[in-house]
């Protein structure tokens, strides 16, 4: 299927769930993996209509998606990768900040990617090699060094294991850049540098749902996304995310990587 007429039935499709969560009053919360990995009916209902209304727009089309262990086999043909509700704390908590997203994968790769934020309407597209939009205006990042930056950060709620490596990161980028932010949802974070709101951000551990679309809306604004490493994120395993403009995201790598 065209790639350009994908992404047009996307934007329906995403407003119409956004339209869903924005008016929500979540009642049920439950826990996942952990006491801060929270769970509403939102998050299901969300993941299941956004399934149905995609499979009708994309019938040959997979699905790997957070909720329900939806998981499927990326490497071959086209799979939409959702997160159906980013940031699920700050829904529940009333934050007003978190987000619908899909990524379609063509043959294992990011080929489209939606980010929407339904509560100050922020809708972010992106096709492989043809830029990024923010309602449908291009963007491009500023390659701003971390001294002059603000640095957007993910706290792996879910891992507690990696909250004390976590905060000496944070410790060294306090002593560095302008200012850290830990505001979630990641996507959401992944396009604030999109955006060059901040310069980088990082999180030690995410999904892919996490940043298959937001990754390619940051690389499509001229940024990057890798590993601590400066390696590829997996798009079928967790990664470790270090992300930002070039400039920014390189020196907050070896950060990472100097900080034991
Ligand atoms: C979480 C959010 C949060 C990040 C977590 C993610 P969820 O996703 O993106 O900002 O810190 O690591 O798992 O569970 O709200 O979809
Ligand atoms: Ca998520
Ligand atoms: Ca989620």
């Amino acid at each position: 299927m065209d790639l350009q007429a994908l992404l047009a039935g996307i934007e329906p499709i995403v407003r119409r769930a956004g339209a869903y969560i924005r008016t929500a009053v979540p009642s049920s919360v439950d826990e996942k993996s952990n006491h801060s990995d929270l769970v509403t009916e939102y998050d299901v209902n969300t993941q299941r209509m956004l399934m149905s209304d995609l499979a009708a727009l994309h019938p040959e089309a997979n699905f790997m998606g957070e909720e329900e262990h939806l998981e499927a086999d990326i490497r071959t043909g086209d799979c939409f990768v959702i997160d159906p509700i980013d940031g699920t704390t700050n829904f529940v908590k009333g934050f007003n900040r978190s987000c619908i997203s899909v990524a379609l994968l063509r043959n294992g790769q990011p080929a489209a990617g939606v980010v929407y934020n339904p509560w100050n309407d922020e809708y972010y597209s992106a096709l492989k090699g043809q830029g990024a939009l923010l309602n449908g205006t291009p963007i491009r990042v500023q390659n701003t060094p971390l001294k002059d930056s603000v640095v957007g950060c993910g706290t792996c709620p879910y891992y507690p294991d990696l909250a004390q490596k976590t905060l000496r990161v944070c410790s060294v980028i306090l002593n560095t850049a302008l200012d850290i932010r830990r505001m979630g949802s990641a996507a959401l974070d992944l396009c604030d540098a999109a955006m060059s709101r901040t310069g980088a951000f990082f999180e030690l551990k995410l999904s892919p749902w996490d940043y298959a679309a937001a990754g390619l809306i940051l690389t499509e604004a001229g940024g990057e996304i890798t590993d601590t490493e400066g390696n590829p994120v997996s798009l079928s395993h967790p990664s470790p995310v270090v992300a930002g403009n070039p400039i920014a995201r390189k020196e907050l790598e070896e950060i990472i990587r100097n900080t034991k």
